[in-house]
């Protein structure tokens, strides 16, 4: 993807507003009816007529120059999310550090599935630095308990999620670096939003059984993210 600058790619997901509604921009917390709040390095002047914008599926109105300056503070990869409603514009990608998904089926059923056998996915990522997409770049960040092991029932529903965790791994979506909430240690890789069954039969950690929603939850979760059906099927 090369080429396209910030205020393109943000101006692509845009319509035309003629006259700004009498609101405040969410982002800035100024009058939409004037200039942007936000003052930070790259931040021109603009012409009134682009001043304000109309996100083109959701219809949330934000000022250009506030919409610039949130594309500018994430990974740049050519998408947009609306921070209203996390509408996605283009195809959302993450900050996971390089690493290995496998996956592979064990023959034991996981307790509330007696009629199938079973997935395991193993996790496996190394420490290393961080790059200019992490919290603190050059820094060096951890990485605990893995491999990480996580399943889901080898039945039909359990095989689409599997597909469609594939497709977040690809988007480096399933982890990222941050701060643990369980161990409040900073620098680190932690799970991002999608929720994976990481025990068999136990529920030490609330990750494991019984847990009735797994599915459904992970395949909302996945949705939030950019990710359904649709992603799989064009492959
Ligand atoms: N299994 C599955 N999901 C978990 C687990 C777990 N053991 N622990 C936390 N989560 C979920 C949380 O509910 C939250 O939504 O991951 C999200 C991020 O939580 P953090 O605690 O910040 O994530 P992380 O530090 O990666 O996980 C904590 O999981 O596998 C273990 O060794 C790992 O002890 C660590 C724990």
């Amino acid at each position: 993807r090369k080429g396209k600058t910030p205020e393109e790619v943000v101006k692509k997901y845009l319509q035309k507003v003629k006259s700004p509604p009498e609101e405040d921009c969410t982002i800035c917390m100024e009058p939409l009816g004037g200039p942007s709040g936000y003052k930070g390095p790259g931040v021109g002047p603009v012409s009134r007529a682009e001043s304000v914008g109309r996100l083109a599926q959701c219809g949330h109105q934000y000022h250009f120059q506030c919409l610039v300056a949130m594309y500018n503070n994430g990974n740049k990869d050519g998408s947009l999310q609306c921070p209203t409603c996390k509408t996605i514009y283009g195809v959302k990608t993450g900050n996971q550090p390089a690493g290995k998904m496998e996956y592979h089926v064990i023959p034991h059923s996981l307790p509330g599935h007696p009629d199938c056998k079973t997935i395991r996915i193993i996790y496996n990522i190394p420490p290393g630095i961080q790059g200019p997409e992490h919290p603190n770049p050059g820094k060096p960040f951890t990485a605990r308990g893995f491999p990480r092991h996580c399943y889901l029932p080898d039945s039909e529903k359990g095989r689409k999620v599997l597909r469609l965790l594939l497709v977040a791994w690809d988007r480096r979506l399933i982890f990222s670096v941050g701060t643990s909430s369980t161990t409040g240690e900073s620098d680190t890789v932690i799970w991002n939003e999608v929720h994976h069954k990481t025990e068999f039969g136990s529920n030490l950690t609330g990750h494991g059984f019984p847990d009735p929603g797994h599915l459904d939850n992970v395949l909302e979760e996945l949705r939030a993210q950019g990710i359904t059906e649709d992603d799989v099927l064009v492959e």
